[in-house]
């Protein structure tokens, strides 16, 4: 099946309400290929929003969770996501390669479980504070790839990471393990807002990844799909120099 350059797009969903939530879902359904539900959004109205992104029809659902707890409860949360219908889902890679296992297990054929390495807002300090060998407060950066080995053993689809880290991913578990990448912000974009390893639309994809999550560039952006028309130019620029 060919990819269309759209389906590289992943617009989080992060508002408070359903009904915002529903006006972009609305602008910029048959532009993206995926949008995103996180915890905030799930937890208020999970339910509606999923349910008006399938009757839209047009974009594949990511139910971002994050879950993080014992096997048999992950599995069975994970049976749960896969009824929503979720093209994509996420487990933490910290606790256990059980942990992992049993989320795959649980999401079954359809939906597809990627593994969090490191969240990007955690420092070195944290991880030593965490009890995390000093060594990987020195290269936070080993920790994700020794996590990314675990997610992959574990049969996990691939992992969040971000652009910088994308070609070393690939390199090590090869190009279908599947990388989802925050932290976008094309050239155009003047604000990096709180995210730090920020890369650009096209250095993403030259780099590998296969979704860029792209959010406060296209929402705040003046004219959102004017946005989204412009980062697809980007991407496809960037495939055709692949
Ligand atoms: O493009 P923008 O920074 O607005 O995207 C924010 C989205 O990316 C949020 O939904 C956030 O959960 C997600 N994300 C992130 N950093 C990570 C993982 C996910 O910002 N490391």
């Amino acid at each position: 099946m060919n990819r269309l350059t759209k389906d590289y797009i992943v617009f989080p969903l992060d508002f408070s309400t359903a009904a915002e939530a529903r006006k972009y879902v609305r602008l910029l359904s048959g532009r993206v290929g995926m949008f995103k539900v996180g915890l905030e959004l799930f937890i208020r109205s999970g339910a509606e929003v999923l349910e008006t992104i399938r009757k839209e029809g047009r974009a594949r659902i990511f139910l971002d969770l994050k879950l993080h707890d014992i096997p048999v409860t992950v599995s069975r949360a994970m049976e749960q996501i896969a009824a929503w219908r979720a093209a994509y889902t996420t487990v933490h890679c910290a606790e256990s390669r059980a942990m992992l296992q049993a989320a795959v297990e649980g999401a079954g054929l359809k939906t597809r479980v990627l593994g969090v390495t490191v969240l990007t807002s955690v420092s070195g300090r944290d991880l030593q504070e965490s009890g995390l060998d000093s060594a990987y407060a020195d290269d936070p950066g080993a920790l994700v790839i020794k996590r990314a080995q675990m997610a992959y053993d574990a049969g996990c689809a691939g992992v969040v990471c971000s652009g910088q880290e994308v070609a070393e991913i690939k390199r090590r578990f090869g190009d279908r393990f599947v990388t989802m990448v925050p932290g976008i912000r094309p050239g155009w974009a003047v604000e990096a807002d709180d995210q730090k390893r920020v890369v650009t639309p096209g250095r993403a994809v030259q780099n590998g990844a296969d979704y860029l999550v792209i959010g406060r560039p296209i929402r705040d952006a003046g004219d959102p799909v004017d946005a989204v028309e412009m980062i697809t130019s980007e991407i496809e620029d960037a495939l055709a120099g692949r």
